[in-house]
């Protein structure tokens, strides 16, 4: 199979193509705009394997992706790139839009251009080709203290972040509807684990923690997020990958739900640290109060469930920052 992935030296994509690596002979492009987001040092391990090849450049940038798709015959699209953090969109949505949406769009519109022509015509003769949006539950906004994310809730995002990834969900599944593109929507809850950014919460928590300096939290701290091992997404994409029905979009959620403000005593708990370092600032405007997913269908249809317990994966993760030190250190981004 050969596999262009977008985004992988992010966070989710650099966890990604290391399972992919591990398990499969594949074929694996990874295209990447090395934004402040991306990190080659991530897959410094993999960069002589045979089957890996990087490259720099942007997934708006449509006659790359002819290059790329004509060069290694590109079968499957996994689009991990993004702007992905909610407060910078806040600060600026146009490169949320224009990476985020018109990328989505580019990349759509070069996988038809080889894969097949309108439905109907030519077809999709290839059966391995497929595009898997990687999404999130944010696209569905917020939940009250009641009830669970399905595939069928409705979509209605709060955050640019979200409005953009929202539009690029309703354009994939426009190209499926319209021009028989096959394709899968993945959306998953908050992720953690190995090589994320300490912008985002559980390594800011750890690294403020480290280091005994205030540990700023939105609001109350009485929110709710739904937590995810980075490796049971990859293991819930893989499935996705070779068996998702084609059309179909799959909710993946991590089945631990956790406040804002118990995740931080949980790590210093963890840690043993007995100062109280948390700093309550002015809430996120537009902050989502609650995400929790209903995995009934991946679980369903493809086996899925999620291996980490919280505590376990909580564990795995602390662990993994305090002996990695200097991938912190290294890393440059304001
Ligand atoms: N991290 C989470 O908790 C989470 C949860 C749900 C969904 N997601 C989704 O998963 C995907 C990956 O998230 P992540 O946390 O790994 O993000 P990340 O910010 O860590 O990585 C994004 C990667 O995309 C690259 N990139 C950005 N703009 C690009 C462009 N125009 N062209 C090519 N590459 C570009 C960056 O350089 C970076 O390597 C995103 O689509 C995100 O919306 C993430």
């Amino acid at each position: 199979m050969k596999i262009l992935i977008t985004g992988g030296a992010g966070f989710i994509g650099t966890n990604f193509i290391r399972y992919l690596i591990s398990k499969y002979n594949y074929t694996i492009v990874n295209l990447d705009k090395l934004t402040y987001a991306g990190n080659l040092d991530n897959l410094k391990e993999i960069k002589e394997n045979v089957n890996y090849n990087f490259i720099e450049g942007d997934i708006t940038d449509r006659g790359l992706l002819h290059e790329i798709f004509e060069k290694y015959s590109i079968e499957v699209v996994i689009n991990f790139a993004a702007e992905s953090h909610v407060d910078r969109s806040i600060e600026d949505p146009s490169k949320f839009l224009n990476t985020n949406t018109l990328g989505t769009q580019a990349l759509l519109d070069t996988s038809l251009k080889f894969w097949g022509n309108r439905k109907g015509v030519n077809g999709f003769g290839n059966p391995n080709v497929k595009f898997i949006q990687i999404s999130t539950d944010e696209v569905y906004g917020t939940l009250g203290r009641e009830g669970f994310f399905s595939e069928n809730s409705l979509i209605q995002p709060s955050s640019p972040y979200s409005a953009s990834k929202a539009s690029a969900d309703l354009l994939v599944s426009a190209y499926n509807k319209t021009y028989g593109l096959p394709i899968n929507i993945t959306r998953c809850s908050n992720n953690y684990g190995p090589y994320q950014l300490p912008e985002k919460l559980i390594p800011m928590i750890i690294q403020q923690a480290q280091t005994k300096n205030k540990i700023p939290i939105y609001g109350d701290g009485n929110q709710i997020r739904d937590w995810l091992h980075v490796d049971d997404h990859c293991q819930a994409i893989d499935r996705v990958l070779h068996n998702g029905r084609i059309g179909e979009t799959y909710n993946i959620g991590g089945n631990n739900e956790e406040k804002n403000i118990n995740l931080v005593y949980k790590i210093l708990d963890e840690l043993r640290i007995k100062e109280d370092l948390v700093e309550f600032v002015s809430d996120r405007p537009g902050h989502d109060y609650r995400y929790a997913i209903d995995n009934t269908k991946i679980n369903r249809e493809l086996g899925w469930e999620p291996s980490f317990t919280f505590q376990e994966g909580l564990k795995h993760t602390i662990n993994w920052y305090l002996n990695n030190q200097d991938w912190t250190k290294e890393l440059k981004f304001e």
